[in-house]
């Protein structure tokens, strides 16, 4: 059964991003026309599934970008020249039989002319390349951020992400939302990478390079992301059993959908007189120790995502499955069974106090 959810999963994230667009667009056409609302308004669920430096849609990512382009020129005009000699060496001085062995080739040694030609051209090469990539690093480095840039500060665990919004008292876990950008109208956002405990990699292709998130250390890296929709990226640091299942999506959003979005999450969580049962569930099984839910007395943890606005985001366990009824259930009752090796451990529970807790997390948008 995990195996179908694991592939219903896949087929719905790695479809082809023409087809997302499309349907996308049919959808957006259809509401647009029904409501006569601005289509602008919802989130563009469009999912950035390629990871591919080949086709950047951020400030930073181009700059790499036009960066690579021009390596690999260089790096293929000598695979081209050094490929050509080599190919014309092999057939011109191939051994032709007998009489080729009581000849000597011509002796070259301490030819000033052949140990300049493959020495100083290949230097020049190197430092041309060194300069040109010491100068984009700076250039990216040293971007002046304006003071309205929105700020981001994104702590690796094991194996998830935490993310901190400080200019609005937002926090969430692994769904990153951020503001759209245009080449015109600038509006970078800045990442402050941290660690709780070992290193991991932040990397999405698409808005920039690979930025490494190290203990008791703070890196910085920007995006400004041209194009909405849902950018998909991974650790990129052997961090341990889960490694590979501590996805990232990032959201970019038009301002005015960011701008709702922070809204809400600035809301204090939804109390539903219905799910009392399973708050008091998720406080009696110490849920609370590890995870926090705002205004909840006992759910005050740091040690696993904040949950105050979980239904509000669209997959559970870093990625690893759609944030739905059922892979809450699963979860609730053995997050192993969908993220072996993660930290939150099987609690025993019983299915009456699984399905209390599912309904209560079910109400937290
Ligand atoms: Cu975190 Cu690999």
């Amino acid at each position: 059964m995990l195996n179908h959810l694991y592939s219903r999963y896949s087929l719905a994230t790695r479809g082809s991003g023409r087809g997302w667009l499309l349907a996308g667009f049919t959808v957006a056409t259809f509401v647009g026309f029904l409501s006569l609302a601005p289509v602008a308004r919802a989130q563009d669920s469009t999912i950035r599934a390629i990871q591919n430096i080949f086709d950047p849609l951020s400030a930073p990512a181009e700059t790499l970008y036009n960066v690579s382009l021009l390596v690999m020129a260089v790096c293929g005009v000598i695979f081209l020249i050094v490929g050509g000699l080599l190919t014309y060496a092999i057939i011109r001085y191939r051994h032709r039989g007998p009489e080729d062995d009581q000849e000597e080739p011509p002796q070259v040694y301490g030819s000033a002319a052949i140990e300049l030609a493959w020495t100083v051209p290949p230097i020049l090469i190197v430092v041309m390349l060194v300069l040109v990539t010491a100068r984009t690093i700076g250039e990216i480095q040293h971007h002046q951020m304006p003071a309205a840039a929105e700020e981001i500060r994104i702590i690796g665990h094991r194996f998830w992400w935490e993310v901190r919004y400080p200019k609005h008292d937002v926090v969430t876990a692994n769904e990153i939302h951020v503001p759209l950008s245009s080449r015109t109208n600038r509006v970078p956002t800045e990442m402050i990478l941290e660690s709780a405990d070992v290193i991991h990699g932040f990397w999405v292709p698409q808005l920039n390079g690979k930025t490494m998130l190290v203990p008791n250390y703070r890196n910085t890296m920007w995006i400004e992301p041209y194009a909405t929709g849902i950018y998909l990226g991974n650790c990129t640091v052997l961090c341990g059993p889960q490694h590979a299942n501590m996805l990232i999506r990032v959201i970019v959003d038009k301002p005015d959908v960011y701008q709702k979005w922070l809204e809400s999450q600035k809301q204090p969580p939804v109390s539903d007189p219905q799910t009392v049962e399973g708050q008091k569930q998720f406080i009696a099984n110490s849920c609370g120790t590890c995870h926090t839910i705002d205004g909840v007395r006992g759910a005050n943890g740091v040690f696993a995502p904040d949950l105050t606005h979980f239904a509000s985001r669209t997959t559970l366990g870093s990625g690893v499955a759609p944030n739905d009824e059922q892979n809450l259930r699963i979860w609730v009752q053995d997050p192993q069974r969908l993220k072996q090796g993660c930290l939150m451990p099987d609690m025993q529970l019983s299915d009456n106090q699984v399905d209390a807790i599912v309904a209560y997390l079910r109400t937290l948008k």
